[in-house]
C-alpha cells in the first residue's frame, strides 16, 4: 500500500521493466523526455549502492552492515539538460557505475532483502508530478504496483549480448563476446531467481519482445500503447 505525503499516489506511473540489454534504458529515457514526465533509473541506484559498499569496504555478505549503509549513504541524481548525473558523496560516478564489475555486484547485493528495503523509500519519492516513467526489475511488482502501465521489455541473451558488445566497443572498451553472453546469462538467472522482487513480468504488465525491432520500432510500439 503505497500512502504518505511523499507518495502523491495520483502521480501517473509508466513501469518499464525488464533484464538488462532489453533497451528498457533507453525506452524509458525517450518516453520521459516525449511526455515531459520525471525519470527514475532504478538500476543507477543498486549500481551506486554497489560503488558505495566498494567505496566503504562492507563486506556484501554482512546484510545487516549494507542495510544501514544503503540506508544513510548520500547518493543523488542531478538533471543536467538531457544528461542525468549520477553523485556519490557530492562526487560524479556517472561513468563508473556503468563499469561491468559495478554491474556484477549490484546485481548480487540486489538479491538481499536489508539492501531492497533501504531503497523502496528512495524510489518512491521519484514519483511527483507532472508523472513518472520507472525504469527497472521490480517497478511494477514491487514498488509501483499501482502503476497506470506496466511495459515488459524483453530480448533473447544473444540479441542483448550483442547490443552491449557493440555499445563498449563503441566507447573504446576490450570486450569479449562470449564472456559478455556468459555474463548476462549469469545476471539473468541471479535477477530471476532470488527470492525478493525477482525479476518476472507483473500479471497486468504488456511484454514486448524486442529481439528482432530496433529501438525505433520499439518506441513506436511503446508510444501506440501510451
Ligand atoms: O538495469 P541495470 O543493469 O543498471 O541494473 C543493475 C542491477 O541492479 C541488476 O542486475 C539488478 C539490480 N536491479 C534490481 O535488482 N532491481 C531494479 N529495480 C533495478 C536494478
Amino acid at each position: 500500500m503505497i500512502t504518505g505525503p511523499d507518495y502523491p499516489h495520483e502521480v501517473e506511473v509508466i513501469a518499464v521493466d525488464g533484464p538488462g540489454g532489453s533497451g528498457k534504458g533507453t525506452i524509458s529515457q525517450r518516453l520521459a523526455e516525449h511526455l515531459g514526465w520525471n525519470l527514475l533509473d532504478s538500476g543507477a541506484l543498486y549500481r551506486l549502492t554497489a560503488l558505495a559498499v566498494i567505496k566503504n569496504n562492507v563486506d556484501p555478505k554482512d546484510e545487516s552492515g549494507l542495510q544501514s549503509m544503503a540506508t544513510a549513504m548520500d547518493i543523488r541524481f542531478e538533471v543536467c539538460g538531457s544528461h542525468t548525473r549520477a553523485l556519490l558523496d557530492g562526487s560524479d560516478v556517472s561513468d563508473r557505475i556503468r563499469l561491468e564489475e559495478v554491474g556484477v555486484l549490484a546485481s548480487k547485493i540486489a538479491a538481499i532483502a536489508g539492501v531492497r528495503a533501504a531503497l523502496v523509500e528512495r524510489q518512491r519519492r521519484f514519483r511527483q508530478p507532472p508523472g513518472l516513467v520507472a525504469d527497472g526489475r521490480d517497478m511494477g511488482t514491487v514498488i509501483f504496483p499501482d502503476a497506470k502501465l506496466k511495459i515488459f521489455l524483453t530480448a533473447s541473451a544473444e540479441i542483448r549480448a550483442q547490443r552491449r558488445y557493440k555499445q563498449l566497443k563503441d566507447k573504446g572498451e576490450s570486450v569479449n563476446l562470449t564472456r559478455l553472453f556468459r555474463e548476462i546469462k549469469a545476471r539473468d538467472v541471479r535477477d530471476q531467481s532470488r527470492r525478493i522482487a525477482p525479476l518476472r513480468p507483473a500479471e497486468d504488465a504488456v511484454i514486448i519482445d524486442s529481439t528482432n525491432l530496433n529501438i525505433e520500432e520499439v518506441f513506436n510500439k511503446v508510444c501506440g500503447i501510451v
